[in-house]
C-alpha cells in the first residue's frame, strides 16, 4: 500500500559495493576541489536545486565553506551565511533540550515543578506522568508504558498521521487529539516515524522550562555555541535580509511553508533555521560528544548525547555492502558507511533539503543546505560523495537512486461509475482529523463547491492534466497542504489515491501561472459501501503492516483513518 511521503521526512537507502581506503592527508581548505565542485554543481542542476550551502568540520578542527546557486528569484547567490530551514535535522535540538531540561531539574535549576507522579524527570520518565491529562493515545498499553525515549526513537506505534493538523493547531492541540488517531502498531514493536512525538516533546519542553520550546533553544544551545544567525522565529530570519527563498523540484518558487503564525506548532519537529557556518559550531560540540571545546561548558548532557546518538529502534534492519544495519536514536540515525561509523539525520519539507553527517571516529563531520525540496536524495548523494573524497574511498555512483515522483495514472473512469460517484461527494468527518467535503467537477457544483472545482481547472489547465470523470477534490487547510485530490485506483471502481496538494492559482513570486505542488505525496483511500449508499471513506497511512491490516474486514476496518459519510 502506498503511504504519504512524511513531510520533515527521513527516508534511508543504500546499494552498491566498495573496499576501503585510508584516510587522505587533507591541507585545510581543500576538500572542495574545483572537480568535486562542478560535480556537486553539475549533480545539483541536474535535480533542479535552485541553491545549496556546504559546511565542513575536518577531523583537525578547521572548517571548510562552498555554496552553489541562488537564494533569490533575483539571482543573489547562497553564501555560507545564507539562512536555510533545517527541516528534521532540527529533531537534534529537540532531544538535546530535553537532555538540557532534564540537568535543570536535577541541579535544581528548574523554573517549574513537575507532577507529584513524576518521580524522577529522565528519558524513562512516562509521558502519562508528565503530561497527565493530556496523553492519551487508542492503545491502552502505550498511554501506560510509553516513556521519553519510546516518543523520540519513532516506537509509539503510531504511524505518522501528518494529515491530521492543521496551520492553527497549537503543539498541545496535536498532543490532546492523539487520543483520536489509530494506532497501527503496539508499543516498541516497530520503527515507524512520526513528527507529532516531536510536536509532543517541544510541548513537553514549553510546559516544564517555563519559557516557550522556540525560546528555549535559542537560549540554551544557539546562544551558547555563539549561532548568531540562527533562530526558530520566521521572522527573525525573514529581518535579517539572509534568509532564502525556496522552489520546488520542478523549478517554481513557493512561499516558505513555515510561516511564524505556524512556526511554533512544528518547532520540535522542524523549526530551526540555520547557516552553514553556525551549523559547523553545532557539528563541533557534536563531534566533541556534547562539549563546547571552546570553553569547555556540557551543551548536551551526556547521559542524553549517548543516548540520542546511539541506536534505541530499528530504523532498517538489514545493512548493504555498503552500509549496516541503521538504528534510530533520539533524532539521529546511527549506521557506518563503507565501513565508516555514522550518526547522521535528514530534513525534507516545502522547499527544504538539508542533511548533517557526523564521523565520529573519523572526526569530521559535513552540513548540507538546499532551498529545493523535498528532494532528500540530492544531499544524501552529495554528502557521501564528499564524505568519500575525506576519506579518500574511490568513487561509486550512484549511491541513492534519484528520487522518483510516481506520474499520477490521468485516466478516464468507466461512465457506469457515475452513479455510485454521486454519492461520493459530500462531508466527511474524523474525530481525530476534523471534516472535509469532496467535490466533483463533473456534477453540477453546489455553491461550496465552485471555488475549489474552479481552482483545480485552472491548475490543471496549465498541465494539460485531462479533468478526470472520477476525481474528487476538497478545499481542506492541513499544515502540509491546501488540497485534497482524489482519482481512482485504475480498475476499481472504490479505490483512490488521494494526495494531500497546495494549490497556487496565482503563482507565486515572478511566475504568475497557476501550479501545485504536491510535497507531501499520497496516500491509498478507498470508499466503503453499505446499503447502495458510500458510508464513508477510509486512508491508509501506516508504512508498514498495521494489525487492523492483519485483521482484515471491512475498509472500516482496516483504514488507519475513517471518515463517516455526513449523510
Ligand atoms: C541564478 O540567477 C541567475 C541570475 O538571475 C540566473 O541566470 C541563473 O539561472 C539562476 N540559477 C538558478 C539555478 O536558478
Ligand atoms: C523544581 O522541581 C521540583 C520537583 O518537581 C519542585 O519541587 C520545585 O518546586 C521546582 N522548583 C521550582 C522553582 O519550580
Ligand atoms: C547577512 O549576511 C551577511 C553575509 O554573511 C552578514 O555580513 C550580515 O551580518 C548578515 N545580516 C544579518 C542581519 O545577520
Ligand atoms: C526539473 O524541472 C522541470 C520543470 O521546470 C521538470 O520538467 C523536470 O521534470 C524537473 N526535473 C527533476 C529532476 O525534477
Ligand atoms: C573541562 O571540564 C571538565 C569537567 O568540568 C574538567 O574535568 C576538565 O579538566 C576541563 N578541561 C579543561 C581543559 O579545562
Ligand atoms: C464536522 O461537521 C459536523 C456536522 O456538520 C459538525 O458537528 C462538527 O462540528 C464538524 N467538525 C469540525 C471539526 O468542523
Amino acid at each position: 500500500m502506498q503511504s504519504i511521503v512524511a513531510l520533515l521526512v527521513l527516508t534511508a537507502s543504500l546499494v552498491q559495493c566498495a573496499s576501503q581506503v585510508p584516510l587522505n592527508d587533507l591541507l585545510p581548505g581543500t576538500v572542495i576541489t574545483k572537480e568535486l565542485s562542478s560535480y556537486i554543481q553539475s549533480h545539483i542542476q541536474a535535480n533542479n536545486v535552485t541553491g545549496m550551502s556546504l559546511g565542513i568540520v575536518l577531523p583537525n578542527g578547521e572548517v571548510e565553506f562552498a555554496a552553489w546557486g541562488n537564494r533569490t528569484e533575483a539571482g543573489d547567490a547562497v553564501t555560507s551565511g545564507t539562512i536555510f530551514h533545517l527541516g528534521s535535522c532540527s529533531k537534534a535540538f529537540l532531544s538535546a533540550s530535553l537532555g538540557i531540561l532534564m540537568q535543570d531539574f536535577a541541579d535544581g535549576k528548574n523554573r517549574s515543578a513537575l507532577p507529584d507522579t513524576v518521580a524522577g524527570f529522565n528519558w524513562n520518565t512516562k509521558m502519562r506522568d508528565l503530561l497527565p491529562g493530556e496523553w492519551m493515545v487508542e492503545d491502552e498499553w502505550t498511554t501506560e508504558k510509553a516513556d521519553l525515549k519510546d516518543l523520540l526513537s519513532h516506537v509509539t506505534g503510531l504511524p505518522g498521521h501528518d494529515v491530521s493538523y492543521a496551520p492553527d493547531d497549537s503543539a498541545r492541540d496535536v498532543v490532546v487529539r492523539m487520543r483520536h488517531l489509530s494506532a497501527a502498531y503496539e508499543l516498541r514493536q516497530v520503527y515507524e516515524y512520526n513528527n507529532q512525538m516531536f510536536i509532543t516533546g517541544a510541548h513537553i519542553v514549553s510546559r516544564y522550562a517555563g519559557m516557550p520550546y522556540r525560546d528555549f533553544v535559542e537560549q540554551r544551545i544557539l546562544a551558547p555555541l555563539g549561532m548568531t544567525s540562527s533562530t526558530l522565529h520566521p521572522d527573525r530570519a525573514f529581518a535579517t535580509g539572509n534568509f532564502t527563498q525556496s522552489w520546488t523540484t520542478s523549478q517554481r518558487r513557493i512561499p516558505f511553508f513555515m510561516p511564524e503564525r505556524t512556526a511554533d506548532l512544528i518547532a520540535g519537529a522542524g523549526g530551526v533555521m540555520s547557516t552553514a557556518e553556525d551549523m559547523t559550531r553545532w557539528i563541533k560540540v557534536l563531534l566533541n560528544g556534547g562539549v563546547d571545546a571552546r570553553t569547555n561548558t556540557t551543551i548536551i548532557p551526556r547521559v542524553t548525547f549517548d543516548l540520542a546518538t546511539s541506536a534505541i529502534s530499528v530504523l532498517s534492519n538489514k545493512g548493504s555492502q555498503l552500509s549496516s544495519i541503521m538504528g534510530y536514536g533520539l533524532g539521529w540515525v546511527r549506521t557506518s558507511h563503507r565501513s565508516h561509523e555514522l550518526v547522521w539525520h535528514n530534513g525534507g519539507a516545502p522547499g527544504v533539503a538539508t542533511i548533517v553527517d557526523l564521523y565520529p571516529y573519523d572526526g569530521f563531520g559535513v552540513v548540507l543546505l538546499a532551498n529545493t525540496g523535498p528532494s532528500v536524495s540530492v544531499t544524501r548523494n552529495i554528502a557521501y560523495k564528499i564524505a568519500d573524497h575525506i576519506l579518500g574511498l574511490p568513487t561509486i555512483e550512484p549511491q541513492v537512486a534519484r528520487e522518483e515522483t510516481p506520474a499520477p495514472e490521468l485516466q478516464s473512469s468507466p461512465a457506469s461509475q457515475s452513479h455510485t460517484l454521486f454519492g461520493f461527494t459530500g462531508t466527511y468527518t474524523n474525530p481525530g482529523y476534523g471534516n472535509f467535503t469532496l467535490c466533483s467537477p463533473i456534477f453540477p457544483p453546489v455553491q461550496e463547491c465552485r471555488d475549489v472545482v474552479e481552482d483545480f481547472r485552472m491548475v490543471d489547465a496549465i498541465t494539460g492534466r485531462p479533468p478526470g470523470f472520477s476525481d474528487l477534490f476538497a478545499a481542506w487547510p492541513r499544515f502540509w497542504g491546501s488540497h485534497l485530490r482524489l482519482y481512482p485506483v485504475s480498475g476499481s471502481g472504490y479505490e483512490y489515491t488521494a494526495e494531500l496538494t497546495t494549490l497556487y492559482v496565482e503563482g507565486y513570486g515572478a511566475d504568475c501561472s497557476p501550479f501545485e505542488d504536491v510535497a507531501s505525496g499520497t496516500i491509498s483511500a478507498a470508499f466503503m459501501m453499505e446499503g447502495g449508499q458510500v458510508v464513508g471513506l477510509g486512508l491508509f497511512v501506516a508504512e508498514k503492516e498495521s494489525w487492523r491490516a492483519r485483521r482484515g474486514g471491512s475498509v472500516r476496518d482496516r483504514a488507519d483513518v475513517w471518515f463517516d459519510k455526513l449523510l
